[in-house]
């Protein structure tokens, strides 16, 4: 049986290490489903404002060929609720969440996988901002 794979994130000021982490999660499965923070949860969730407005992240992330299916994550607490409605049969993400999933291990299988280092989004902010 096919396997679908799901995976969340905001993926601004997209880079290296995001397409690291979605190429991994690709590998999983057959289909990847990606959900991206809307701006009022990425605010939520870092107290900044994305550079990239939650319409153009999703356009980027939709364009990558091993990427499926997208969609809006507007809440953190919908979380179960997003894994049923896309039938996620595997939940990925970078271990910067280690263990913050594996209330989900019940209806879904949960991996976390390194971040690659030295690279952020949040990073990338900081060195533009010196510039
Ligand atoms: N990620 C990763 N390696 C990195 C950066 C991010 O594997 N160097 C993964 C995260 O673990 C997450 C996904 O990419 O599963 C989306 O992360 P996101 O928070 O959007 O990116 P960051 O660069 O971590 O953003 P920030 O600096 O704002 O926290």
């Amino acid at each position: 049986m096919s396997k679908r794979v799901i995976t969340f994130g905001t993926f601004d000021v997209f880079h290296v290490g995001h397409i690291n982490i979605l190429e991994r999660c690709a590998s999983l499965g057959d289909t990847l489903v990606v959900g991206v923070s809307s701006d009022a949860l990425n605010f939520s969730k870092k107290q900044r404002h994305p550079i990239y407005c939650e319409q153009d992240r999703l356009k980027i992330i939709q364009s990558l060929s091993f990427v499926d299916e997208v969609f809006i994550e507007h809440s953190l607490e919908k979380k179960r609720e997003y894994i049923e409605y896309y039938r996620g049969d595997i939940l990925a993400m970078g271990d910067d969440w280690k263990g913050r999933f594996d209330e989900f291990s019940d209806i879904c299988e949960v991996i976390y996988f390194p971040r690659t280092p030295s690279i952020s989004t949040s990073e990338i902010i900081e060195i533009a901002k010196t510039i």
